[in-house]
């Protein structure tokens, strides 16, 4: 009898995406770029990491970046991601990372970095851009091969970079040998931009966020604020593209979701009661994170630990491809001469 055929076996998944540190998280991240990596923690072997080296090029105050990095440690930890799942490190404790920064910077023209739009904005605006953040794309390129990863969810301002890693993989590989393994991009849920309480796309740089872990006073306080049109009372109105209901319909559950939806298109409502089922619904959604928040800051010493063991197996990682990447490069016998072996 003829043999089974049996498919090739599917190359391992390995998830990676980084955060930078660079403020608290406000539901634009979470909704739009967070929420989903979490997810991913399920679709095979997943690295996430807070970048804290990236961040470096905006926050310039020490004791507020370890402060960023801790916060951000622990609030991604009461989102939900699991460190007994996915590996949760900080960029900087994982050197050979900066080192494979340099190799790639010995095969990156100018020109493609002159083309990323990171720095091409800053230097559109007139501003002063420093080398760090013209080498930015290089580091993110880094960060994704030093874990051999397949998949980097990211929102769409960070696809360039991931192409950027991309090419930069094949030069390298074209070069030396196959060293790398080539990433792809995964966009995050297309089309979901979250709006701010202006109704502006919601960002830090815009000063119209709620912040997922925000004091719940001053969070109704700007909830309360949310500006709105002058629509009378009775008058219906469609619900899909008006910013209050929008982010109602993030934090509501489907059926509450329905009911204020009819509630719009049927009219004789207030937007004041739209604000006030807001504060109420962003409480219920999120009360449980709160809680593990609460429960994990009175525990400093479980997020060290976390973080050291996440240090430890994303270095394991790292340290095997660096070896890769300087063997195949002509550095003497890969990383071996300088850990005394
Ligand atoms: P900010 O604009 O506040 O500085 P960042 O640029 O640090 O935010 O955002 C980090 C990630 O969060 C982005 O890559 C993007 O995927 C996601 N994100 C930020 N703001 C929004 C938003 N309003 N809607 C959807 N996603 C967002
Ligand atoms: N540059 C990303 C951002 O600003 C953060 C980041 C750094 C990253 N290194 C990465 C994302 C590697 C994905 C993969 O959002």
């Amino acid at each position: 009898m003829p043999a089974e055929p049996t498919a090739a076996p599917a190359p391992p998944v390995r998830v990676l995406s980084g955060i930078q540190p660079t403020g608290r998280f406000h539901w634009g991240n979470y909704f739009g770029a967070i929420r989903q990596y979490i997810e991913l923690q399920t679709a095979g072997d997943a690295f996430y990491f807070i970048a804290d080296l990236h961040a470096l090029t905006t926050v310039r105050e020490p004791a507020r970046l370890r402060q960023l990095v801790h916060d951000a440690a622990v609030d991604l930890i009461a989102l939900g991601l699991d460190p007994d799942r996915a590996t949760l490190f900080v960029q900087s404790d994982v050197p050979e990372v900066t080192e494979l920064t340099w190799l790639l910077l010995t095969v990156t023209p100018m020109g493609l970095l002159e083309r990323c739009h990171a720095y091409k904005d800053k230097k559109t605006r007139g501003l002063a851009a420093d080398a760090g953040l013209f080498t930015y794309p290089v580091l993110m390129s880094a960060d994704i091969l030093a874990y051999d990863a397949t998949v980097v969810p990211v929102g769409e301002d960070q696809v360039q970079h991931v192409e950027v890693c991309r090419d930069l993989a094949g030069t390298f590989n074209h070069l030396y040998g196959d060293v790398f393994t080539l990433p792809r991009a995964r966009l995050v849920e297309a089309g979901a931009r979250v709006p701010g309480t202006d109704g502006q796309k919601m960002s830090k740089s815009y000063e119209n966020t709620i912040d997922v872990f925000e004091d719940p006073a001053v969070q109704k306080k700007k909830i309360m604020r949310i500006t709105t049109d002058s629509r009378p009372m009775d008058q219906p109105k469609e619900p899909d593209g008006d910013h209050l209901f929008d982010l109602f319909a993030l934090v509501a559950d489907p059926a509450e979701r329905e009911a204020m939806a009819a509630l719009y298109r049927r009219g004789g409502f207030g937007y004041g009661e739209v604000k006030k089922a807001l504060v109420d619904a962003a409480a219920r959604h999120f009360a449980g994170a709160r809680q593990r928040r609460a429960e994990l800051e009175r525990d400093p010493g479980r997020i060290e630990a976390i973080l050291a063991a996440g240090a430890r197996r994303a270095r394991a990682q790292a340290g095997a491809v660096l070896d890769r990447a300087r063997r195949a490069c002509g550095l003497a016998r890969g990383t071996a001469r300088r850990e005394g072996a």
